[in-house]
C-alpha cells in the first residue's frame, strides 16, 4: 500500500468484499469505500463511505483530497448485459471515470491505480481454447469494446506518463455475499440459490455454453498480489489474462446434483447465450504466473461446496430476520 485507498463502486459484487479484505489487511480507517448508493450494513459499518459518482471528476478530487487517498480501485462499470440495454450509458460511465482516475495518476494525485478489464475483451474471431495473452480481439459487446478502450488507454498512461496502473481481466466470478449485477456469468450464482430454493434451475446459457470462470476469494487475492507486487514485476500494462476454472451449465449442475439428489436443470437460452458464445472458454494465464505469481486454489469441487454452504447459510440467515 502507498497510502489511503480509496475503492469506487464499492458496494457491487466484486467491490463489498475488495474492501472488507483490504480493511482487515490495512485497517479500516486506512480504506475509504464509496458508491452512488449505500451498500452492505457490514461494509457501511465497518469504515469510512462516501457517496461518490465516478463520473463526476471534481467529486472524485474532493473525496481523493478529504481522506488523502494515494491508492483507487475503480470497481464501478456497467456490465455486459446490462450495457447491451444501454450502450451509451455504458459508454460513458466505463470509460469518463477511468479517464478521470487516469488523469489524477498522471497528474501525481495518486500513486497506484487499479481497474479491471474482462474477458469481454475478446470475440468470435478469437482462439476460443486456452486464449493467449496476446491475440486477436474483436469484442462485439459495447462492455467489451469499453474494456478494450480501456486496456488500451491504461497501457498508454503508464507508456506516455509513468501512470502506475495496474490490471486483470476478471473471467466470471462466482460469489454468494452479494448479488452480481448483470453480467453473462450470472447463471453460476442464480444455479445455487435456486437449487437450494426449488431444487431446479432453467439456464439462460445453453447447456454446452462453457466460460472462464473463478471464485470470489481468489479473484480477491489476484486483485490484491498485482496491486502489492513490486512495479517492475508487472511487465504488462493493458491487462493480465486470469484463469481458474472453466465449465458449462451442464458440468455445473452435475456437480450440484452430487450434494442435491434430485436437482433439475433445463435450458432457455436468451440474449446473453450470442455474448457467451462469444467469449473464449478457456483462458492462458502463464504471463501473470511467471510475472508476479499468480495460482488459484478453488477448484470446481472445492468452489460447489463453498458456494452450497454460504448460500445456505445465507437464505437461513435472510429467513430469521
Ligand atoms: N463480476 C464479474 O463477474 C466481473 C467479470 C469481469 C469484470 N468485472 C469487472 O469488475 C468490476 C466490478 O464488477 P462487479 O461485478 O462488482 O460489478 P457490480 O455491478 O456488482 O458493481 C458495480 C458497482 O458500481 C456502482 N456504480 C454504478 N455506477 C456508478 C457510478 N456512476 N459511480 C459510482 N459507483 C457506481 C454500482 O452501484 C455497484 O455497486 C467492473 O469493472 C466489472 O466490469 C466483473
Amino acid at each position: 500500500m502507498v497510502g489511503r485507498i480509496l475503492i469506487i463502486g464499492a458496494c457491487g459484487q466484486i467491490g463489498t468484499e475488495l474492501t472488507l479484505k483490504l480493511r482487515e489487511i490495512h485497517g479500516n480507517d486506512e480504506v475509504v469505500a464509496s458508491d452512488i448508493r449505500e451498500g452492505a450494513k457490514e461494509l457501511m459499518q465497518s469504515g469510512p463511505f462516501e457517496i461518490l459518482n465516478a463520473t463526476d471528476e471534481s467529486r472524485i478530487k474532493e473525496v481523493i483530497e478529504k481522506h488523502e487517498i494515494k491508492e483507487v480501485y475503480l470497481m464501478a462499470a456497467m456490465l455486459s448485459a446490462t450495457a447491451e440495454k444501454a450502450p451509451m450509458k455504458a459508454w460513458d460511465l466505463n470509460m469518463d471515470s477511468l479517464f478521470h482516475i487516469l488523469n489524477l495518476g498522471k497528474e501525481g494525485k495518486i500513486e497506484k491505480i487499479f481497474w479491471p478489464s474482462s474477458i469481454a475483451v475478446f470475440g468470435p474471431t478469437t482462439p476460443k481454447d486456452n486464449t493467449p495473452q496476446t491475440t486477436i480481439m474483436e469484442p462485439t459487446t459495447v462492455y467489451g469494446i469499453s474494456k478494450q478502450t480501456g486496456e488500451r488507454w491504461c497501457e498508454y498512461f503508464h507508456r506516455k506518463f509513468g501512470v502506475d496502473v495496474r490490471s486483470i481481466r476478471y473471467p466470471g466470478i462466482i460469489s454468494y455475499k452479494t448479488l452480481p449485477g448483470g453480467g453473462t456469468t450470472d447463471y453460476a450464482i442464480e444455479i445455487f440459490h435456486e437449487a437450494l430454493k426449488n431444487s431446479e434451475y432453467t439456464s439462460f446459457l445453453a447447456s454446452d455454453a462453457a466460460l472462464p470462470m473463478m471464485y470470489m476469494d481468489d479473484a480477491i487475492k489476484a486483485t490484491i498480489d498485482i496491486m502489492e507486487a513490486p512495479a517492475e514485476n508487472i511487465k504488462i500494462r493493458s491487462s493480465y489474462n486470469l484463469g481458474a476454472i472453466s465449465f458449462t451449465p451442464e458440468i455445473l449442475a452435475r456437480e450440484i446434483g452430487k450434494h442435491i439428489d434430485n436437482f433439475k436443470i433445463s435450458y432457455k437460452p436468451d440474449f446473453r447465450q450470442s455474448i457467451a458464445e462469444s467469449w473464449p472458454s478457456s483462458i492462458d494465464d502463464s504471463a501473470a504466473r511467471e510475472d508476479w505469481g499468480w495460482k488459484y486454489e478453488f477448484d470446481l469441487e472445492k468452489m460447489t461446496k463453498t458456494m452450497l454452504k454460504g448460500v445456505e447459510d445465507t437464505l437461513k440467515e435472510n429467513a430469521n430476520k
